[in-house]
């Protein structure tokens, strides 16, 4: 039986994942991109990967640039990752358009303001895997806030819905954090 690309992106759709904007430094502006397929790979050393489309301009940028930040968005911003997902966009309206301001690391790669999380990355491995490459990348930093975060779920944003019951990621139940229903 063979299956569809429609029908892969539907089941892929299931899987509920937050949003990140990778953003690399492009000839001193800041270039962004709208990615979910973004996950940790290692402890020792610390690895994460995200996998780009070779149709993408990032895919150049991240491969000539070899450090990128993975910004996760807050539920707040929603209009941060259309403006990031849409193809062709000029950077320079991004703070008009959908309020996206950056501050620079030492690194000089761009850190989007208020984020969830903020990742910095130097590129580790690049492994073309079909029509995308998997950048697996070293994470050099890390900065994290308080907030919730945007969700992306069978094709649509999501924000996280209140807590369902106090259990921790095994399940176990816990004693000491009781939320009132
Ligand atoms: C929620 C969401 C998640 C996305 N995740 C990815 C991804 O993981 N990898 C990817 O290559 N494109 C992803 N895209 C599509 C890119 O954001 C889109 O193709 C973008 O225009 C590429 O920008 P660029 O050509 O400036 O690099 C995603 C789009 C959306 C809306």
């Amino acid at each position: 039986m063979s299956v569809t690309q429609a029908e892969f992106r539907r089941a892929m759709g299931c899987f509920a994942t937050g949003v990140t904007v990778i953003t690399v430094d492009y000839e001193g502006d800041v270039h962004g991109m709208t990615a979910n397929a973004f996950t940790s790979v290692s402890l020792d050393p610390l690895l994460v990967l995200v996998c780009v489309d070779h149709k993408a301009r990032t895919h150049a940028h991240l491969h000539s640039k070899k450090r990128f930040g993975v910004n996760v968005l807050a539920e707040n911003q929603r209009n941060i990752s259309q403006y990031y997902a849409r193809p062709g966009d000029t950077h320079q309206r991004a703070e008009q358009e959908a309020g996206a301001r950056f501050d620079r690391t030492a690194h000089g790669t761009p850190v989007l303001y208020g984020a969830l999380a903020y990742l910095e990355c130097r590129l580790h491995t690049a492994q073309d895997a079909g029509d995308h490459t998997i950048f697996i990348a070293e994470v050099e930093d890390v900065v994290v806030r308080e907030g919730d975060p945007l969700l992306f779920y069978r094709g649509n944003y999501r924000a996280i819905g209140a807590p369902s019951e106090s259990s921790d990621s095994t399940g176990t139940k816990s004693k000491t954090s009781q939320h009132p229903s």
